[in-house]
């Protein structure tokens, strides 16, 4: 007969559980755990009790063209949404608080009304008179966007249903309220149940949906992760207190490819779009130091140079500290184990401190072998070769695998001024770009070279 139904939900990462615990086992966090109103299971449900309607069924192929994709000419948005925003689609910006996620949502709905889309801006966070002074400071205040200040969920559609605009955004997800479940504002019941509602008009009506939702640590607000499976692309707005960098990231688009990413620079009249964002990433670097190595990465469709710095320094603690930002903390405990265990490079006893410049995230494979030249180089206080841009992954065995688009990012590196590049052996390269191509086919081989016997 009917199953209990699943009445915990992490908050962080909308897992679903059988019993309270202090910590999710799906995504380790602490105190994320709350008990949701569990789905009432009447007689009318479940099937056999009773008949439904029958659907109509389809083939797959269609004489309708494919609708058309209103781009809001902000570049580094319409990439990242995969060349514009699809009508009727959901899409939900995901970012820490105060990163910049009203700011740029301001400013994309702005430019979509320029751009002769109807646009409707919803806050449920910020009172009129604010958005306005907002919209002053960003020079958008001429922008033919219609704004409103409203939580409940109800008006919300019925507004969004007579005004009938192209594009909606609700800021924020965590601050609608639905007449129809009973628990706070916030809570993963009214968060997915607020999403669901949205994300159903969005479909039935050809209105495209931005849903904002803040990322959060605190246990009693559901986080934006909770409604992902929901939308249609999911975006999530990044950066590091201090920098003044933001990259608006695709990490699910059923209408674009995922992993693009969109580069912009917060100034007081808002967000700047960076054209070249490896100029950007490199702009704090000078002469070639010990520890710094740069990495040619991709990012969605685009190439782009970081620098990967690191420390390696004598610890006085017995556990030495392994600090990485930027990075993916496994990826770098690997690559450290490797060198220990394949090239016979020791850092116990070592402080390792890792970061990629300008507050940029890395999590490409791609960008182990310039992890690991940076770590050798912070360990032996030696510089590496000047103009030298380095990819490839290393597996448990220290050998050097090959990774995809050597080609672009020898192009891009050429572009910026590095005239070096060290990758794997069995690397397939069609054409070098005029850069000089050192080769490595293992991380031993690799260190003896660069820097002696290891
Ligand atoms: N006058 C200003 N000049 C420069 N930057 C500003 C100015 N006012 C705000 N900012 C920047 O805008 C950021 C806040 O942006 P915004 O309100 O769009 O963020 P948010 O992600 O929507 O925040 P919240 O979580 O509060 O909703 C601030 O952290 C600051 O960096
Ligand atoms: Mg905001
Ligand atoms: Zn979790």
């Amino acid at each position: 007969m009917a199953k209990p139904v699943t009445a915990f939900t992490c908050t962080a990462c909308g897992a679903s559980h059988r019993k309270w615990s202090g910590r999710c086992d799906a995504c380790g966090e602490w105190n994320s755990i709350v008990e949701e109103a569990p789905l009432s299971q009447g007689p009318g449900r479940g099937l056999g009790a009773a008949r439904g309607r029958v659907i109509p069924l389809t083939g797959l192929s269609s004489d309708e063209p494919p609708p058309a994709r209103s781009a809001s000419g902000i570049a580094e948005l319409d990439r990242v949404l995969g060349g514009g925003l699809v009508p009727g689609s959901a899409i939900l910006v995901g970012g820490d608080p105060g990163i910049g996620k009203s700011t740029l949502m301001l400013q994309a709905a702005a430019a979509f009304a320029r751009a002769g889309a109807r646009a409707v801006y919803v806050s449920g966070e910020e009172a009129g008179a604010q958005l306005r002074m907002r919209a002053g400071r960003l020079g958008l205040a001429d922008a033919p966007v219609r704004l409103g200040t409203e939580t409940a969920l109800r008006d919300i559609l019925t507004t969004l249903d007579t005004e009938r605009p192209d594009v909606a955004v609700i800021d924020s997800i965590q601050t609608l309220w639905s007449d129809t479940v009973d628990a706070a504002p916030g809570s993963v019941g009214q968060v997915r149940a607020a999403a669901h509602e949205l994300v159903t008009f969005a479909k039935r009506s050809g209105v495209a949906v931005i849903l904002v939702g803040h990322v959060t640590k605190d246990g009693q607000i559901a986080g934006p992760r909770v409604v992902e499976h929901m939308v249609d692309t999911v975006l999530y707005f990044e950066g590091e207190r201090g920098h003044q960098f933001r990259i608006l990231r695709a990490v699910k688009n059923r209408f674009g490819p995922a992993g693009e990413i969109g580069v912009f620079e917060m100034t007081g009249g808002g967000l700047a779009e960076v054209a070249n964002p490896s100029a950007l990433f490199l702009s704090e670097r000078g002469q070639p130091n010990p520890g710094s190595a740069v990495f040619a990465g991709i990012e969605g469709t685009r190439p782009v140079l970081t620098e990967i710095q690191a420390l390696v320094a004598p610890s006085t603690l017995a556990s030495p500290r392994r600090t990485v930002v930027g990075l993916d903390g496994g990826r770098v405990s690997t690559i450290l184990a490797v060198l220990e265990a394949r090239c016979g490079v020791p850092f116990a006893g070592l402080d390792v401190f890792l970061n990629v410049a300008g507050g940029m995230r890395v999590s490409e494979p791609a960008a182990d072998l310039a992890i690991a030249a940076a770590l050798l180089s912070a360990r032996e206080d030696h510089a590496l070769p000047a103009e030298t841009v380095f990819f490839g992954e290393v597996s448990l065995s220290g050998a050097l695998r090959p990774v995809g688009q050597a080609e672009n990012r020898l192009k891009e590196a050429r572009k910026l001024g590095f005239s070096q590049a060290i990758l794997p052996t069995v690397q397939k390269v069609e054409g070098t770009d005029g850069m000089r191509v050192t080769r490595a086919a293992d991380l031993t081989s690799f260190t003896g070279e660069t820097f002696g016997a290891g």
